[in-house]
Parts: C-alpha cells; sequence; structure tokens
C-alpha cells in the first residue's frame, strides 16, 4: 500500500510546521474552518489531521463541537497528541487510515480535510471520498482544502514541477470536485483560491443531500 507521511520522507515530519508557515497555512485554515457554519454539539472530523493545527483551530472557534483528528501515521499524532495537551484542549486523536475509516455510517455533521488528497492515489481518493460520504449525516459536509487547478499564470508554472511530485495531478487536473461527486455529494463548489510556493490552494466545499 502506497503511503505518503506528512514531508514525503518520515524523518522530515519533525520539520512540518515550520514549513507550513510557507503555506499561508493560517490564513486558510482559518477561512475553511469560517466557511463550515459549525454548530454547538456537531460531531466533527479532520481527517489526516498531521500535526492537529487545523484540529485544534476548529475546537478553538467551536469549543461546543465534538472534535477529532484522524491521521494514519503514528509518529505525526504524537506531535498532534503534545500540541493538544498544550493546549488544554478535549480533542480524540485517533489512528486510522482514510480509506477505511473506524466509525459507524452517519458519524459525523462535518468532516474536514486539509492537504491529505494530494497524497493519496487516484483509488484511494475515491475510497475515502466515499468513506466520507458514508460516516457523514444526510445534509452533513465536507470541506476541503487542497492543491487545486493553477488561477493564474504563475502558479500555472508551478504546476509544471508540483504535478510530478507525489499525488498532486489529479488535483493540479481540476479533478477533486468531479470526484466529490462521483461518490454520491450535492453542490460541490469551489468556495475560495489561495496563491502559494508550490501552487493553488483550493477550498471546496460538497454536501450530502437531506
Ligand atoms: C501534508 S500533511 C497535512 C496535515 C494537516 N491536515 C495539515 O493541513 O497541516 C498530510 C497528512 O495526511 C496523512 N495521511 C496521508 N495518507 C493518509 C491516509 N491514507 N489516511 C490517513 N492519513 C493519511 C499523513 O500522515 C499526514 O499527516
Amino acid at each position: 500500500m502506497k503511503y505518503i507521511p506528512a514531508l514525503n520522507l518520515g524523518w522530515l515530519t519533525p520539520l512540518y510546521d515550520p514549513v507550513m508557515l510557507l503555506m499561508r497555512e493560517s490564513t486558510f485554515k482559518r477561512t475553511l474552518v469560517e466557511q463550515a457554519n459549525i454548530k454547538n454539539g456537531y460531531r466533527v472530523l479532520d481527517i489526516g489531521c498531521g500535526t492537529a493545527t487545523l484540529t485544534i483551530l476548529i475546537k478553538k472557534a467551536y469549543p461546543g463541537a465534538e472534535v477529532t483528528g484522524l491521521d494514519g501515521d503514528p509518529k505525526i499524532l504524537e506531535i498532534a497528541k503534545a500540541k493538544v495537551e498544550k493546549a488544554g484542549l478535549d480533542i480524540a486523536l485517533d489512528p486510522g487510515m482514510s480509506f477505511e475509516l473506524p466509525y459507524p455510517d452517519h458519524s459525523f455533521d462535518r468532516v474536514f480535510s486539509s492537504l491529505v488528497f494530494h497524497h493519496l492515489t487516484r483509488e484511494n481518493k475515491a475510497r475515502t471520498f466515499k468513506e466520507i460520504f458514508r460516516v457523514l449525516r444526510s445534509g452533513g459536509e465536507l470541506h476541503v482544502a487542497d492543491f487545486g487547478k493553477p488561477h493564474n499564470a504563475l502558479m500555472y508554472l508551478i504546476s509544471l514541477i508540483f504535478r510530478h511530485l507525489e499525488e498532486t495531478r489529479d488535483n493540479i487536473n481540476g479533478l477533486l470536485p468531479e470526484m466529490f461527486q462521483n461518490a454520491g455529494f450535492e453542490r460541490v463548489e469551489e468556495t475560495d483560491r489561495f496563491m502559494t510556493p508550490f501552487g493553488t490552494l483550493s477550498l471546496y466545499r460538497a454536501r450530502k443531500a437531506l
């Protein structure tokens, strides 16, 4: 099974948070959280939570929500655990694979995922979207931040390099929205785009029908 850790090579994982500063992380993650319209009591899942920066942001913004982070890499979950403890927050952190989610059907009101899909092969992207659809309740929403179709000439030039790295090609070809729809999602939209040194970062929203 192909598994790509946070910075591609496992030994680079401790450098993940400093590298993320280059990605305008706080801006795009804040926008992603704001667009999700989370209410008190909502059950929220962050898939591929990594060092839990987004997971912590969600819990701080919505203390009344029940927040869970999931990641397939036990090493990065250790970093996440230390950050969550330091912040004094009640967040569940679970080991697990995005394409075999260890939760019953209809368990969550919102599912987030940031910078994970470009780590997954096309087959695992499709399996993951189906799993997300399964664990969301009817009317629940998926909120994704990941590399998307280049939106200007500079981002296009950068994409010529980055389309060859990890599993980024389908993202850059703009295929994620179509893949959400194939998994059963409706009202699929790209809600925002950001320039980053690694190419266009797109935010998406999709809904499981009521
Ligand atoms: C680039 S990091 C993003 C971390 C975090 N979401 C963020 O935005 O900072 C990608 C994360 O996805 C995790 N990951 C990759 N493939 C996965 C899979 N199939 N299931 C669960 N986690 C996965 C990696 O271990 C890593 O922590």
